[in-house]
């Protein structure tokens, strides 16, 4: 397949993004940045998107599994981890977040950078729509991840989640804690318009 898309840069790897696929923007990146891979260790890259987490975190890990529910983004970061010479350590699953890992197959660390902005209840399911939109209070896949993801997570393992104010940093702790994970936010960046966004780290 041709590479074609927007030509997204990030330190030295190269990510090609259709227009149905998420843009890398403020968000990845400030996730991207603060990734704290270690050597040999599993990650469960959710809502991959072009591939930029998972690409990245592919570098130092064991095994990554990528997945999202857009079949388009699926396809993009394939080709983004051919691009970025990792397809030997990363694995993609289509589908709606847990459903595709079988085997109850655990993970070391779990990465979402969530579609976290409240939306109207009927924002459309346009892929682009899904990649943001977080029903009416930005908290409709923030809290059924934290629900599932526990399931997903070795002993230790930790889950790094970002998302917006606007969608209630302490109703992520009380939803982390509610299922067994101290949470707590490791960075923040203000972007303009009056939102800021925040990576939440949750451990066991
Ligand atoms: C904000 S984008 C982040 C994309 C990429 N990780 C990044 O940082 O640029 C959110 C992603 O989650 C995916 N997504 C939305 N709902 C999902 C679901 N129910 N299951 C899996 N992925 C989902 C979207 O398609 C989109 O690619």
């Amino acid at each position: 397949m041709p590479l074609s898309g927007k030509k997204v840069f990030f330190a030295n790897y190269v990510f090609y993004v259709p227009e149905n696929v998420y843009e890398p923007s403020e968000d990845s990146f400030l996730f991207a940045e603060n990734l704290d891979i270690r050597e040999g260790e599993t990650v469960l890259d959710m809502g991959t998107g072009c591939g930029i987490l998972g690409v990245i975190a592919a570098e130092k890990a064991a095994k990554v599994v990528a997945v999202d529910i857009n079949p388009y983004a699926v396809r993009c970061a394939k080709r983004n981890a051919e691009v970025n010479g990792v397809t030997d350590k990363i694995f993609f699953l289509q589908g709606d977040l847990f459903a595709p890992i079988k085997n109850e197959e655990e993970f070391d660390l779990i990465l979402f950078n969530a579609p976290y902005l409240p939306s109207e209840i009927d924002e459309g399911d346009a892929w682009l729509s899904r990649a943001w939109a977080g029903g009416a209070s930005g908290r409709r896949m923030i809290d059924r991840f934290i629900c599932e993801v526990p399931c997903y997570l070795k002993m230790n393992g930790r889950v790094l989640l970002l998302q917006s104010v606007l969608s209630g940093v302490d109703e992520t702790s009380q939803e982390f804690r509610k299922h067994g994970l101290r949470a707590e936010v490791i960075t923040k960046r203000d972007l303009p318009l009056f939102e800021t966004i925040v990576l939440v780290r949750a451990t066991c």
